[in-house]
């Protein structure tokens, strides 16, 4: 069954890199050899997704966030036809750094994940549970809400490009894994809740990334998981060789 999904790492460059970096890691990378069976993708600072179009022709682009609406007088924001437009592919939607800072809640990430899925794009949809949730034993009630109340007025069809990344918030820049039992555990509970929403073969063909300092050391591990199919990296994105290596894990 793992063959049929998409195996996926995401850069997640969060507010890191000038654009001289940008240039040199574009640069950098366009010398390595990338397995085309990954689909390898990377989420710069909106500002530098076209850069990075005109630069690199093996690597999808994304963006780390989107507005919620689609155009108008929401000064700061960037619509997702706008990174569309610029050549990303892909947009990062939920991420729990946007969850805490910037109090978007699962209301709201439904209507960002509507302006993404109405581009024509595809949502890395990210979740996961804090620590206080986890020792508490209530990860699984909060990524099923995390899930139900963001994805589940859309349909199958509309979903059809969605990519899933599991992320405990208590392992992000912490240098904590979860570790591969716990990691799996949870992606399988998240399969199998998407399974009972839109049957099993729609569940099936999701891509689920685990993010949470994965490093090149402990990728090849998680990604062996039945029910991993790749990354959502930060630390370990921001240089070319720990990237290449985790995307060379599979
Ligand atoms: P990290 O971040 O790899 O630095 O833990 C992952 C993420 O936040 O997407």
């Amino acid at each position: 069954m793992k063959s049929t999904r998409n195996n996926i790492v995401a850069a997640n460059w969060k507010m890191n890199k000038t654009l001289e970096e940008v240039i040199q890691f574009a640069d950098e990378i366009n010398g390595v050899k990338l397995p085309q069976n990954i689909i390898s993708i990377i989420a710069p600072a909106a500002l530098y997704i076209d850069t990075l179009k005109q630069k690199l022709s093996h690597v999808k682009l994304a963006s780390q966030d989107c507005s919620a609406y689609s155009k108008g007088a929401y000064t700061g924001e960037i619509s997702a036809e706008m990174i569309r437009s610029c050549g990303g592919t892909y947009i990062i939607v939920g991420h729990s750094e946007r969850r805490t800072y910037h109090k978007e809640n699962n209301e709201l990430l439904k209507l960002k994940i509507q302006q993404v899925l109405s581009c024509g794009l595809s949502p890395i949809y990210c979740i996961g549970e804090t620590l206080s949730e986890r020792n508490a034993d209530l990860q699984f009630k909060t990524v099923s809400s995390q899930i139900e109340e963001a994805l589940f007025s859309f349909s199958a069809e509309e979903l059809k490009k969605l990519v899933i990344a599991y992320e405990p918030v208590w392992a992000i820049g912490t240098g904590v894994t979860a570790t591969t039992e716990q990691a799996q555990e949870m992606h399988s509970f998240i399969r199998n809740f998407i399974a009972k929403k839109y049957g099993n073969e729609f569940a099936q063909n999701i891509s689920i990334l685990y993010g949470g300092s994965c490093n090149p050391g402990n990728a090849k591990e998680l990604f062996a998981c039945a029910d991993i199919d790749g990354g959502l990296i930060g630390g370990a994105s921001l240089n070319v060789k720990d990237l290449t290596a985790i995307i060379n894990s599979f």
